[in-house]
């Protein structure tokens, strides 16, 4: 598959980094920036055989299979709106869009347009997170009740982000959107985002927009989604999830301190993304792109354009997460939980099904088990018809 790259910035060189690094057939050929000399010397730097500062050039020719939007948040739209002109399949950075409509609008031009709509959702394709799916998909850990994640670094690298304009939105828009997608696959896709209850503050920056934010997102099974984001965040990027099951526990720490630590006197350069020293302990990673799920998505997205079929990650879940993301901003604003609006759901339209009771006999849910310092076997059990609580004892032996 021969790829095109629009936009030659930070992202589009981790794209670019993780597309190269392999012995692949995908191969990138070529680039747009708005800056030609930029152009070329991302085209020199990946050996690719076509640059330009004309974006529709670009889209539009012959041998581009598919499209890589690696452009600032405002720009998506009119890129993807490039894509479906030139009818080329399209992956677009996080976040879809600025907002829910915005990212409708998109979803709505590739569907219209026949095109492949691929939303580059990288963290919810590290390996550790895809062997976490698995074990949840299993049954490993039962019904997922909360799913929490956490992202947090001591704020973006360009002046676009800093501005509201641009990016829709602070800590919330660009961080949160990873760790909505997170818990939400945890969760289940097919499970509807009900209603958000969201805290944002400027707690450090002169800026408009938020650099902290705490949201909870209520599923419509019962379950709890919740994230952490935050611009204020000192010692490197801290990228945790924390997933409750009635059957079992997933902790997940994907980036910093991971088993890798390394002392410098600072004589070396670049150690990891947001990093902020190159001296003193630090906290390296070992394979950025594959740690921070680039190889795998990219992966995921070509074989679904070969094979005709969806990737894990598509537009449609970047329009879900762009809408759970507008009810947290107005739900920040009113203090209150807000409805999250969805044209179109696609997925289970089933009501919270009530407590995940166990059943220990005919007569009795088992509340709780527990082994005591005793060696004592204690049951908590509570009868099915009267309601009536009670304690059963059995000696070990
Ligand atoms: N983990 C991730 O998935 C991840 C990480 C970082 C950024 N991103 C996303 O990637 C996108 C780009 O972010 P970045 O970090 O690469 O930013 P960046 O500032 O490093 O690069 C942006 C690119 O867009 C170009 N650009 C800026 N303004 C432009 C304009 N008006 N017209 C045309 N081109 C313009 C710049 O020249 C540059 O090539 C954003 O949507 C961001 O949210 C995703």
């Amino acid at each position: 598959m021969n790829i095109a790259m629009l936009g030659s910035g930070f992202i589009a060189r981790f794209y670019a980094d993780s597309l190269v690094a392999q012995r692949g057939k995908d191969t990138l050929i070529s680039v747009y920036s708005r800056n030609i000399d930029k152009a070329k010397k991302f085209a020199d730097d990946y050996k690719l055989s076509f640059f330009s500062d004309d974006m529709d050039e670009v889209c539009g020719r012959a041998d581009v299979d598919v499209v890589i939007i690696s452009l600032p948040n405002n720009l998506h739209e009119a890129a993807v709106a490039a894509c479906a002109k030139a009818k080329k399949h399209v992956l677009c950075t996080k976040p879809l869009g600025r907002t829910a409509a915005e990212a409708k609008r998109m979803l709505d031009l590739v569907e219209e347009a026949g095109i492949m709509g691929g939303y580059l959702e990288d963290l919810c394709y590290t390996p550790k997170f895809l062997k976490s799916m698995k074990s949840v998909k299993d049954g490993s850990i039962g019904k997922v009740l909360w799913a929490k994640s956490r992202e947090a670094h001591p704020g973006p690298h360009s002046d676009w982000f800093w501005d509201n304009e641009q990016s829709g939105g602070g800590a919330m828009v660009d961080l949160g959107c990873h760790c909505i997608e997170i818990a939400r696959n945890f969760i289940g896709k097919e499970i509807r985002p009900v209603e958000v209850m969201c805290w944002t503050a400027t707690q450090v920056h002169p800026i408009k927009a938020e650099d902290s934010a705490i949201g909870l997102i209520k599923y419509a099974n019962g379950s709890m989604g919740q994230f952490e984001v935050s611009w204020c965040f000192r010692g490197g990027m801290d990228l945790r999830d924390e997933v409750m099951g009635t059957e079992g526990t997933i902790w997940l720490n994907s980036f910093l301190r991971t088993g890798f630590e390394m002392f410098s006197t600072g004589k070396g350069g670049y150690v990891a993304e947001k990093a902020e020293s190159n001296s003193g302990w630090l906290f390296p990673v070992g394979d950025e792109v594959h740690e921070l799920g680039y190889t795998n998505m990219f992966t995921d997205m070509f074989n679904a354009i070969e094979n005709k079929t969806e990737p894990l990650e598509t537009f449609y879940d970047g329009y879900i997460v762009n809408a759970i993301i507008d009810a947290a901003y107005q739900s920040a604003k009113t203090g209150r939980w807000e409805a999250v609006q969805i044209e179109g759901w696609r997925g289970s339209t089933d009501a919270d099904s009530g407590p995940a009771t166990t059943s220990y006999d005919e007569n009795y849910f088992l509340i709780k088990k527990e082994i005591l310092p005793s060696g004592e076997h204690k049951l908590i059990l509570k009868h099915k018809v009267t309601g009536e609580v009670l304690v059963r004892e059995i000696t070990a032996g």
